[in-house]
């Protein structure tokens, strides 16, 4: 198959970007997404010029290294792959497909398709951890967990730190990442006993970093590649309120939040 490409161009973090314009000729559409790029590059490279700088890791979907915005949409056409598991047979023969990096302000592009997502870190090193003395492993049913709460714990867990909740969110929010990273440990025993700092820490570095605010659009559940509910967010913000009710003063609490 034959694919007309526009990839974005940029050669640094404050230079100017442009779609330059590539032809993917005789392409197997058997390949990924990515190994597409690969190929591209190659013919860059034996071209001289420099290849596109995109970012991979484990190239199946677990580790959220991956992630371009593929004509308009985080990841591409297909609901619940990253682009590492998107495949050329989702596009038709003579497409013309333009490839952005993830496009939010909390995200600066760093070159090409890659952006900086170190604010997903420091929102994790907030409090997406349990502190606790490890010593010796404890025995494994020395603290029950209900196979219903197991399985949610597991749904948000899933959560692969990609950014394409943020990319594709119209306001460039970051809720349903900090929600999935409050949301596994919180609802767990091992987690309660830092559950209240831990929303509060979390939701408020995300406040400081450059994102926007969640105003339910829902377009962050609808790409992302692990399906993880909006349902997560109004867990975190029911949290949130209950844990700054718990900071106030004792005699403070008439009149608040109903
Ligand atoms: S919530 Fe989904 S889209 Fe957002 S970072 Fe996690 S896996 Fe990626
Ligand atoms: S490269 Fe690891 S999730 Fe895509």
């Amino acid at each position: 198959m034959n694919l007309t490409l526009f990839v974005w161009r940029q050669d640094g973090p404050n230079a100017a970007g442009r779609l330059e314009r590539y032809e993917a000729r005789d392409i197997n559409e058997h390949m990924s997404f990515l190994e597409l790029l690969d190929v591209v590059n190659e013919g860059l490279i034996e071209k001289g010029e420099r290849p596109i700088e995109f970012e991979h890791d484990c190239r199946e979907g677990i580790c959220g290294s991956c992630g371009v915005v593929i004509n308009g949409i985080a990841h591409g056409p297909t609901r619940a792959t990253a682009t590492c598991q998107l495949h050329l047979r989702h596009f038709r023969d003579g497409e013309t497909v333009t490839i952005e990096p993830w496009r939010a302000k909390g995200f600066p592009v760093m070159q090409d398709l890659v952006v900086d997502r170190g604010a997903f870190d420091r929102i994790v090193q907030a409090g997406g951890f349990i502190s606790v003395n490890t010593g010796s492993a404890p025995e494994a049913n020395s603290v029950p967990v209900s196979k219903p709460v197991s399985d949610q714990a597991m749904d948000a867990a899933q959560c692969i730190g990609c950014g394409a909740c943020v990319a594709q969110c119209p306001n460039g929010a970051a809720h349903l990442f900090t929600a999935a990273k409050v949301g596994h440990l919180n609802i767990l025993p091992h987690g309660q006993p830092e559950r209240w700092e831990r929303v509060i820490r979390m939701v408020e570095q995300m406040e400081a970093e450059a994102f926007g605010s969640c105003s339910n659009f829902r377009e962050c559940e609808a790409v992302c590649p692990k399906e993880i509910s909006t349902d997560w967010i109004a867990r975190m913000n029911r949290d949130y309120l209950l844990a700054k009710l718990r900071e106030r003063p004792a005699g403070e609490e008439k009149g608040g939040v109903g």
